[in-house]
């Protein structure tokens, strides 16, 4: 029997997981999904820590994850282009459609978005999703359902870099050396960035970042901001300054250095979400005319491109996950991701299988026997 047990947080530091009712098509363009893998984001973990971000405050109790990857198991009589036994990548915000914001093509700006995991909507830790086909991305031969899961934070580096309007042959600076921080290197590298400079504050995420998408590391120091840009622009060798600094930390020394980093004329992202509001220095982002760009999720084909990227081999998502892990075991799972002990921990759903240790190639070719043979992958 299929089951629906979702990972619900109930309040701050209470998680509990429970067998929810399979949810129904709404509407004739719906699927339903049967969730086979999810990964953390620190934002799962903060609302699990503290139950809240910024105004987004959890109430009642909701089912957390929004980064997941699954198989389509019905589909509404409007659905033209999935049928059952589609493996998919999950996108899993729902714009209203409707106003200025979707209607202009930025649809991750829609006031009326729905979003997985963000207070009051629960979340894709769960047996079984229903989403509109449109925001369901089916994956070639070659993408796992595993890379699947990391779609999500790859969209959110893809909807950065297009907001830096990387160029080939430019030098892009990262501050903050997490998931996003890493996929967002991976993404300048795709298009074209010649050097990438990853920053942070571990050293073990340094190294990382070096054998995965970084040409240079920086790591910062506990000095003024204008002494860590000019120690980080002399090592990495960035002569006048970067073409684009991107902050992928959220943390405000970071965010002061990028201004001082950035080159006259340069482009300045933010990405990272700190605290609220910091000092900001305005004067540098004036005398040196840089231009500077918020960016929020993902909107207009990012998902598709993210998806292209990892299909064609130019970003490998694999290497960053840390491990899996079946899902009754999901709240350790948060407390490896708060602890930092690992980049990217997918948990399996509550119908997937997962034998520890095995190798992942291993687990999809039995995934897709079991589709072969008619069934979800589910039990
Ligand atoms: N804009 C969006 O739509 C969006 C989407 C997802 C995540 N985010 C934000 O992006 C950021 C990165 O996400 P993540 O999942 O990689 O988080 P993460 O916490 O894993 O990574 C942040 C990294 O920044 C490093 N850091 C902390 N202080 C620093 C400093 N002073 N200088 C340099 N590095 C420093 C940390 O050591 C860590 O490695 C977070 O702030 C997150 O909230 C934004
Ligand atoms: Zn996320
Ligand atoms: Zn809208």
């Amino acid at each position: 029997m299929a089951s629906n047990l979702s990972f619900v947080l109930n309040k701050p530091n209470d998680v509990t997981f429970e067998e929810r009712p399979v949810p129904k098509l709404q509407n004739p363009h719906d699927v339903l999904v049967a969730v086979n893998y999810t990964g953390i984001c620190g934002s799962d973990v903060h609302y699990w820590v503290h139950g809240a971000i910024g105004h987004f405050v959890v109430k009642d109790p909701m089912v957390l994850g929004h980064e997941s990857a699954g198989t389509v198991v019905e589909v509404g009589p409007e659905v033209k282009t999935l049928k059952k036994g589609d493996r998919i990548a999950l996108e899993p915000g729902y714009p209203c459609r409707r106003c200025g914001s979707c209607l202009s093509g930025h649809y991750n700006l829609c006031p009326d978005m729905v979003f997985a995991a963000t207070p009051p909507y629960h979340g894709t830790l769960t047996g079984f999703w229903v989403a509109p086909f449109d925001f369901c991305y089916k994956l070639p031969e070659n993408v796992s359902l595993q890379e699947g899961a990391l779609i999500e934070p790859l969209a959110v580096a893809v909807h950065i870099v297009k907001q830096a309007r990387v160029q080939p042959g430019q030098s892009v600076v990262i501050m903050g050396a997490g998931p996003v921080g890493l996929l967002c290197g991976a993404v300048a590298r795709a298009y074209g960035a010649t050097k990438v400079v990853a920053v942070d504050i571990v050293q073990a995420k340094l190294d990382f970042a070096l054998s995965y998408a970084a040409t240079h590391t920086y790591m910062s120091q506990r000095v003024s901001p204008e002494e860590n840009a000019a120690a980080l622009i002399k090592s990495a060798d960035l002569g006048a300054g970067a073409d684009v600094v991107i902050d992928a930390s959220g943390a405000e020394p970071s965010i002061q250095a990028a201004l001082h980093v950035v080159r006259m004329g340069g482009t300045y992202v933010q990405g990272g979400m700190g605290k609220a509001d910091i000092t900001f220095p305005i004067m540098a982002l004036c005398l040196k005319e840089v231009t500077a760009r918020g960016s929020f999720r993902y909107g207009s084909g990012d998902y598709k491109l993210a998806i292209d990227l990892v299909a064609a081999g130019r970003v490998d998502v694999k290497k960053l996950v840390t491990g899996v892990v079946p899902f009754e075991d999901a709240e350790e799972a948060f407390k490896k991701v708060k602890e930092g002990q690992v980049i990217k921990i997918l948990i399996a759903g509550p119908n997937e299988k997962v034998v520890q240790g095995m190798d992942t190639s291993v687990d999809e070719k039995k995934l897709q026997q079991a589709q072969a043979a008619g069934s979800t992958g589910c039990c």
